[in-house]
């Protein structure tokens, strides 16, 4: 790919300053694009930093690659991809309703970024720290290998109330979660590719068990959900632990495939959210998309990294906006 700005490629790369300088030339000339090749003079071994902590994070725990999805996907949608979820305080988005106590893997991006700054100073933002993250959090759970695209810099401000607001949650309608995916630029597809997140990765049962009792005046189960499946969940939260967990994608938690939507068509999916993409008044619009995701896998792993890169391009701060931040916690 040819470059589009002016970092030379044989520079020091020991001259920590030179090249901050350099990706901050880079951000400018590049007005507001984001590239795939941001990085590969500044700091050529960013991913490769990168792949290493989220690989080393998974052997300890395969379900880290999902919580680093996540947090990448709880990024973009709260004043854009800017690494606002990382900032701690007390307007902090990881106190909002749907990161509290949920949320998680910042312990990574913090070691990821630690490493970063030693090899390369002031150069990589916490936003591309968290694309970079889901993507391989992705990949090494035996999902796609896009391109990521990077040259994002870090927002300066945390945004509570848009936690609460903008992102989706399990008790949604179909139609409030597609409203929300439109309200940042994505569409139906992009709803259900990505709810494919959910091939990996872990819920709770407050967050599930509104469909294990007390469902209707008919049916004390939710009769979209599968009986067997239903007592397998009644037995892990009866306890009444809401913090016990469950796999998303029942049968291959840990890998990255399409059985998340095989499951929904056997009505095997874990919340109201998930299982209402395919059954149900609303489903409509999103039906026939499960049925697709469902029959062919390699349409939806390309699908999926297409809708990943979408998402990632959701309101990029560039350019010299916002900052390149030393500590993801905290702005400089
Ligand atoms: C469509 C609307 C969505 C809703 C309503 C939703 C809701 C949820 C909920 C309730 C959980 C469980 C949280 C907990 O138990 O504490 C969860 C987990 C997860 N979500 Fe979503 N989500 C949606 C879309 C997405 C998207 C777009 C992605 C990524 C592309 C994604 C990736 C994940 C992953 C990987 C997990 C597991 C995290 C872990 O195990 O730590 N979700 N989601």
């Amino acid at each position: 790919m040819e470059h589009n700005y002016s970092c030379s490629r044989d520079v020091n790369c020991l001259a920590a300053l030179l090249l901050a300088a350099l990706c901050l030339g880079a951000a400018v000339v590049a007005r507001g694009q984001l590239t795939d090749d941001f990085y590969d003079d500044c700091c050529p071994q960013a991913e490769d930093i990168v792949k290493a902590r989220v690989s080393a994070a998974m052997k300890a725990e395969a379900r880290m690659g999902a919580s680093l999805l996540r947090l990448h996907f709880h990024d973009c949608f709260v004043n854009g991809c800017d690494g606002s979820i990382l900032l701690d305080g007390s307007n902090s988005e990881k106190l909002a309703g749907p990161n509290l106590n949920s949320a998680r893997g910042f312990e990574v991006v913090d070691a990821i970024k630690a490493d970063l700054e030693k090899a390369c100073p002031g150069v990589v933002s916490c936003a591309d720290v968290l694309a970079l993250a889901a993507k391989y959090g992705v990949l090494l759970s035996g999902g796609p290998d896009y391109d990521v695209l990077l040259g994002r810099r870090d927002g300066l401000v945390a945004n509570q109330s848009g936690a609460n607001s903008n992102l989706p949650g399990p008790f949604d309608p179909i139609s409030d979660i597609i409203k929300k995916f439109r309200d940042v630029g994505l569409n139906t597809t992009d709803v259900v590719v990505l709810s494919g997140g959910h091939t990996i990765g872990r819920g709770r049962c407050t967050l599930f068990s509104n469909r294990l009792s007390n469902f209707s005046a008919t049916s004390s189960v939710d009769p979209t959900l599968d009986s067997s499946l239903a007592s397998s969940l009644q037995a892990l939260c009866r306890g009444g632990d809401g913090n016990q967990t469950a796999a998303l994608d029942a049968g291959s938690a840990d890998a990255f495939d399409n059985h998340y939507f095989q499951n929904l068509l056997s009505q095997k999916g874990l919340l109201s959210s998930d299982q209402g993409l395919f059954s149900g008044a609303g489903a409509n619009a999103t039906k026939a998309l499960v049925q697709l995701y469902g029959a062919n896998s390699e349409r939806f792993l390309c699908d999926f990294g297409r809708s990943m890169v979408k998402m990632g391009n959701i309101l990029p701060l560039t350019g010299s906006a916002g900052q390149i931040r030393k500590n993801c916690r905290a702005v400089n």
